[in-house]
C-alpha cells in the first residue's frame, strides 16, 4: 500500500437538523444539534484510512478544545498527525443545516484553516515521499497550489477536490492528475451549463475527471471524452454531508492499494452511498470491511 497525504481543512461541524432551510427574516425550530469532526481534508483523510490507506494529514487547528478533538479524531484512525500546525486562530468551523431528505447547506468559517502557512521542510518531505496528494480548496489557494506543484515535480499523483469552487491560478489544472468536482463545481469551473460538457472540457486539462452526481452516479472523463459512468449504489439517505469526501478518499485509497480504476471507482461509489445512510461527516464513513462485501 503506498502512502497518501492530505493537505486540507479540519473543521468542527456544528450541525442542526431542521425540516427545511429558513427564509430570510424567519425564525424556525430545529430538531437536534450536534458537533461532529469534519472539514473536507479531515473527511478525505479518514475515508482513505478506513479504506486501508496509510495516511498523513497536513492541516492547521487552533489551541482550543475543537482543535484537540479534531487532532484526536485523526489520530484514532491511525493517521499521521505530525503535520498538523497549531496556529494563533480559532479552529475552523462549518455551520451545517441538514434538512428532511438528507440534503445540506454549509457555511464554512476557515479561521485556523485560512492562516497562510509556508510548507516547511517536514511538510515538503511528507509530500515528496507520498504516492498520492489530496487537496481541496478550504486552505489558502497559494498553499494548495504550492503543494500541488511540489507533488507534481516529485512524481506524486495529485488529486484535487475543487470545493468550494473558486477561480484557479493560471496553469493549475494542468498539474492535476485526478479532478473530483461535484456537478455544480464542474459546471462552475468549466463555465458551462451541462455537466457532461463540463467533464469533457475539464479533462482536456486535468488527467482524469470524475464528476460526482449523488444518486445519479459519477461521470468519468479523460482526454476530452466521457469514458465511463459509475452507477450509484441505491440507498435511502439520511445525511449526505461528507459523501463526496468519502468518494474521493476511498477512490484514492483503493488506487493506492493497486486496484484498477473501474474497481476503485465502484468501491468509492458504494462507500459514499453507505456514508449517506448515517448522520455526520467523518463518523459516517465506512470501513473497508463494510464496503468490500457489497462490491
Ligand atoms: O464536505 C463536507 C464538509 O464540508 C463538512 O464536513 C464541512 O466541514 C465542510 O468542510
Amino acid at each position: 500500500m503506498s502512502r497518501v497525504v492530505v493537505l486540507g481543512s479540519a473543521n468542527m461541524d456544528l450541525v442542526v437538523r431542521q425540516p427545511r432551510l429558513p427564509r430570510l427574516g424567519e425564525t424556525m425550530f430545529g430538531s437536534s444539534f450536534r458537533t461532529v469532526p469534519g472539514g473536507k481534508g479531515l473527511n478525505q483523510a479518514i475515508a482513505a484510512a478506513r479504506a486501508g490507506a496509510e495516511v498523513a494529514f497536513l492541516g492547521a487547528v487552533g489551541a482550543d478544545a475543537f482543535g484537540r478533538e479534531l487532532r484526536a479524531t485523526l489520530d484514532a484512525d491511525g493517521i499521521d498527525v505530525s503535520g498538523i500546525a497549531t496556529v494563533d486562530a480559532p479552529t475552523g468551523t462549518a455551520h451545517i443545516s441538514v434538512v428532511d431528505g438528507g440534503e445540506n447547506a454549509i457555511v464554512v468559517v476557515p479561521d485556523a484553516n485560512g492562516v497562510r502557512l509556508a510548507l516547511d521542510e517536514a511538510a515538503l518531505s511528507i509530500i515528496r515521499a507520498a504516492a498520492y496528494l489530496m487537496v481541496q480548496f478550504e486552505r489558502p489557494m497559494p498553499l494548495v497550489a504550492e503543494a500541488v506543484a511540489v507533488a507534481r515535480a516529485a512524481g506524486v499523483t495529485t488529486v484535487v477536490t475543487p470545493a468550494p469552487a473558486q477561480p484557479l491560478p493560471e496553469g493549475f489544472l494542468d498539474d492535476v492528475d485526478i479532478l473530483v468536482p461535484n456537478a455544480q463545481e464542474a459546471r462552475e469551473l468549466a463555465g458551462v451549463d451541462d455537466e457532461a460538457e463540463a467533464a469533457r472540457a475539464l479533462s482536456t486539462r486535468a488527467g482524469l475527471v470524475v464528476v460526482t452526481r449523488g444518486s445519479q452516479g459519477a461521470l468519468v472523463a479523460r482526454g476530452g471524452e466521457v469514458v465511463a459512468e459509475v452507477p450509484a449504489h441505491a440507498v435511502t439517505p439520511v445525511d449526505t454531508t461528507g459523501a463526496g469526501d468519502t468518494f474521493t478518499g476511498v477512490l484514492v485509497a483503493r488506487l493506492a492499494a493497486g486496484s484498477t480504476e473501474p474497481d476503485a471507482l465502484r468501491a468509492a461509489s458504494v462507500a459514499a452511498a453507505i456514508a449517506t445512510t448515517r448522520e455526520g461527516a467523518s463518523p459516517s464513513m465506512p470501513s473497508w470491511g463494510e464496503v468490500s462485501p457489497l462490491l
